[in-house]
């Protein structure tokens, strides 16, 4: 008997989780949709000076945002690469949030003619 009780109470908790999922599922395209706006003029401080204000580099060689180079991975392989830097890409951990990071991730997308 105190097994069944178990296991009506589990499965109450396991449809709790599945809808909690679907909350998920549904809420997180808008969680990861950056504010193109506020990327931009992060973008304008902290990235136009290399990248340039169309995502054409000032820098021989680097990506070409406006040609969509180095823009074709998942936003989180992006966020990880400008935490990080790497080269004479300067890291941006702790200089912006993630947050930050996600909207400059938005903008950058929309440089693409
Ligand atoms: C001091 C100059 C400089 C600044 C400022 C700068 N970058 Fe960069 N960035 C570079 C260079 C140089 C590279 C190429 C690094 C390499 O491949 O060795 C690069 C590479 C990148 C890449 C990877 C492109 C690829 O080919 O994979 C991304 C994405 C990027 N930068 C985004 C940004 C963003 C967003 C900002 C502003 C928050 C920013 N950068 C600020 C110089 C800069």
């Amino acid at each position: 008997m105190k097994n069944i009780s178990l296991l009506k109470a589990g499965g109450r908790t396991l449809r709790a989780a599945l809808l909690l999922n679907c909350a998920m599922l549904i809420a997180a395209p808008q969680v990861m949709a950056g504010d193109p706006l506020k990327g931009g003029k992060i973008y304008n401080q902290q990235c136009k000076q290399c990248h340039g204000s169309s995502g054409k580099s000032t820098f021989p060689g680097v990506a070409d945002f406006s040609r969509g180079e180095g823009l074709m991975i998942a936003d989180h392989e992006l966020l990880q690469k400008i935490r990080n830097g790497g080269g004479m890409m300067p890291a941006f951990r702790g200089i912006l949030k993630d947050d930050d990071i996600s909207n400059v991730i938005t903008y950058l997308r929309k440089l693409r003619r």
